[in-house]
C-alpha cells in the first residue's frame, strides 16, 4: 500500500472513492466546503440517512457527476465523544471498504483542524487504514493480496509529510509483530523466531544476539532452561540493541515473552481452546516489532529488546512440579505448576538486562496469566509497576494512543504470598487469588531497583470471543503494546 499526501480541492480530486467524516447529527463532510451542486441532492440524502453515527459508512455511486467515482461518507459520532481512535478506527472501516470492492486507491478528506488536530488525524489515518489492510493469509491457497494505494487530501507541511512517514513505519511494526504472533507453532518455534529477529536486525543495521540452548544453561539461565527441557525444539534467547543515543546513556530496556506454544507442560492445559496458546508468543512478537520500528524511526535513543523464547511442552525430559530450579539472579523458585512457566523465562531475561544493561527502565510483555482476562476482560492490559513516574508515562501514552491499560497494585502482603517452605519464592500464589498479581510479584523479585513497568497482555493479545471488534484488528494477533512503547520512547 503506498500513501501519499495531496493538497488538492477534493471536489475536484479524481479517484476510485473519496471518504470524508461526517459529525453526529451534520449534514456536512468535514474539510469539503463546496459539494459539487451536480450531485448534491443525493449526498445530502446519504448525510441524513447516516446521521454521522460513529462507525457507520455509507457508499454513494457519483454516476460520473463530479471526477471522484463514489463518495463514502464515514460517522465519527459526537465531536465532545471524539477519541485519540475515532480516525483510526473508520478510516480502517474506509480501507476495509475499499478493498471489498476491489479498488486500486482510495482517498480520505482529512477534516478540519477545529474538529480534530490536523497532525494527529492524518496519522491515523495512515494507521488505521494500513493496519486494516493487513490479513494474515501466508497459508491460504487462494491469496486476496489487495493493497490499495491511499492519497491523504491535506494542506502540505512537514509536520504532516513527518507525521505520515511515522506512522508508516509504527504500522508496520504492528504489522511486523502481528505476522510472526498468527504463525501456528509448527512454524514458529524458538529457532524459526530467532532467525526471524536476525533477518529483521540485519536489514535494520541492529545488533543481534542469539543465546543457545548450551550458552544459556552455561551462563545460568536456570528458569528458561528448565522450561525449555521437555521439548526437542531448544531454546534461544534474543536480544536486540539498537544504540542511537549518546554512548554513556543508559538505555530502555524491553522484555517480552515469547513461548512459542504453552501445553502447559506436565501440568498439562485442558484440550478446550489450546490452540490459542500459539498466541503465547505475543509479549516477545511485540518487542521484535517495537525493536524494527524503533530502528526505522531512528529514535536517538538506546533501547535493548530481550526476548527469551521457550516451548512448554511434556515430556521425558520436562521439568516437574516439585523441582527447585536456580534462576539468573540466584534466586531460587519452588515450581508447584509447570503451566506459570511464563514468569520463569520472564525472571531469567529481566535479571540479565538489569545486570548486563544498568538500564533507566525496564518494560516487559508478557501473555502471562489467564487471570487477567477475569480482572479486566479483553480490551485492557493490567500493568504492575515499582515507580510511579515510569507507570505515568505509559498511563499518558495509553490515553494517546488508545491502547488500554488499567493498574493494579503490588505491595508486601502480594510479595508474601509466592514465599515457599522449601525455596526463595514458588512459582503460583494461593489459589487462584489475585493470579496476575502473584504473577507480577514473582517478576519484581528478579530486579533490584529499577524502574520497571510489567504489561500483562493476556487478554489483549489477540482477538478472543469478548474482543470489541475494531476495523483494525482483524481476526488473530492485534500487535498491543507496539504503538503504546513507540509513543512512550518518542516523547523521551
Ligand atoms: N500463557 C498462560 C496464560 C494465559 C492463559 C494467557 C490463557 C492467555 C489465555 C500462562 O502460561 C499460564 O498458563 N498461566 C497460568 C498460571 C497458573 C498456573 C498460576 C494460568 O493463568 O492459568
Ligand atoms: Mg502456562
Ligand atoms: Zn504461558
Amino acid at each position: 500500500m503506498k500513501i501519499k499526501i495531496e493538497n488538492f480541492n477534493p471536489a475536484r480530486k479524481k479517484t476510485e472513492m473519496l471518504g470524508g467524516f461526517v459529525l453526529e447529527n451534520s449534514d456536512k463532510i468535514l474539510g469539503l466546503n463546496n459539494i459539487s451542486s451536480k450531485i448534491s441532492s443525493s449526498v445530502k440524502q446519504s448525510l441524513k440517512d447516516l446521521n454521522g453515527e460513529m462507525g457507520k459508512i455509507v457508499v454513494i455511486p457519483t454516476n460520473n457527476k463530479v471526477p471522484a467515482k463514489r463518495i463514502v461518507l464515514a460517522g465519527i459520532g459526537k465531536k465532545e465523544k471524539i477519541t485519540n481512535d475515532t480516525i483510526r478506527f473508520v478510516s480502517g472501516k474506509i480501507a476495509q471498504k475499499a478493498n471489498e470492492l476491489k479498488l486500486k486507491e482510495f482517498s480520505i478528506i482529512t477534516p478540519s483542524n477545529s474538529v480534530i488536530e490536523t497532525v494527529s488525524a492524518t496519522s491515523q489515518i495512515t494507521e488505521g487504514c494500513k493496519m486494516a489492510l493487513y490479513k494474515f493469509e501466508k497459508f491460504k491457497s487462494k491469496k486476496e493480496g489487495l493493497s490499495p494505494d491511499l492519497s491523504i487530501l491535506v494542506s502540505k507541511s512537514n509536520k504532516v509529510s513527518k507525521a505520515i512517514k511515522d506512522s508508516e513505519i509504527i504500522s508496520d511494526g504492528v504489522i511486523f509483530t502481528k505476522s510472526i504472533a498468527n504463525l501456528p507453532p509448527n512454524e514458529c518455534a524458538p529457532t524459526n523466531l530467532a532467525s526471524f529477529a536476525k533477518t529483521m536486525a540485519k536489514k535494520n543495521k541492529m545488533k543481534c544476539t542469539i543465546f543457545s540452548k548450551n550458552e544459556l544453561e552455561k551462563k545460568g539461565f536456570g528458569g528458561i532452561t528448565a522450561v525449555g527441557k521437555g521439548s526437542k525444539n531448544e531454546p534461544k534467547l534474543i536480544v536486540l540493541e539498537h544504540n542511537c543515543g549518546s554512548k554513556n546513556e543508559k538505555p530502555i530496556v524491553l522484555v517480552g515473552k515469547a513461548v512459542t506454544f504453552d501445553t502447559g507442560g506436565i501440568s498439562l492445559k485442558p484440550g478446550d481452546k489450546m490452540d490459542e496458546m500459539k498466541f503465547d508468543k505475543c509479549g516477545g512478537c511485540t518487542v521484535l516489532g517495537i525493536m524494527k520500528a524503533v530502528s526505522e524511526l531512528r529514535l536517538p535513543l538506546n533501547v535493548v529488546g530481550i526476548v527469551p523464547s521457550v516451548e512448554n511442552m511434556p515430556g521425558g525430559e520436562s521439568y516437574r512440579p516439585g523441582d527447585i530450579i536456580k534462576l539468573y539472579n540466584g534466586k531460587t523458585a519452588e515450581i508447584l505448576n509447570t503451566d506459570a512457566e511464563g514468569r520463569l523465562i520472564l525472571a531469567d531475561a529481566l535479571s540479565f538486562g538489569e545486570k548486563q544493561y544498568s538500564p533507566k527502565a525496564i518494560i516487559d510483555f508478557a501473555t502471562l496469566t489467564g487471570a487477567c482476562i477475569i480482572a479486566l476482560g479483553t480490551n485492557v492490559a493490567a500493568i504492575v509497576s515499582n515507580n510511579e513516574r515510569l507507570k505515568q508515562k505509559i498511563k499518558e501514552s495509553s490515553e494517546r494512543t488508545s491502547e488500554e491499560v488499567w493498574e493494579l497494585p503490588l505491595n508486601d502482603d502480594y510479595m508474601d504470598m509466592i514465599k515457599s517452605d522449601v525455596a526463595d519464592m514458588k512459582n503460583i500464589g494461593i489459589g487462584r487469588a489475585a493470579g496476575t498479581i502473584t504473577a507480577a510479584a514473582f517478576l519484581r523479585n528478579a530486579i533490584e531497583e529499577t524502574p520497571w513497568v510489567h504489561v500483562d497482555i493476556a487478554g489483549v493479545a489477540w482477538t478472543q470471543v469478548a474482543t470489541k471488534s475494531k476495523p483494525y484488528n482483524p481476526k488473530g494477533a492485534t500487535g498491543f503494546g507496539v504503538r503504546l512503547i513507540l509513543d512512550y520512547l518518542q516523547k523521551f
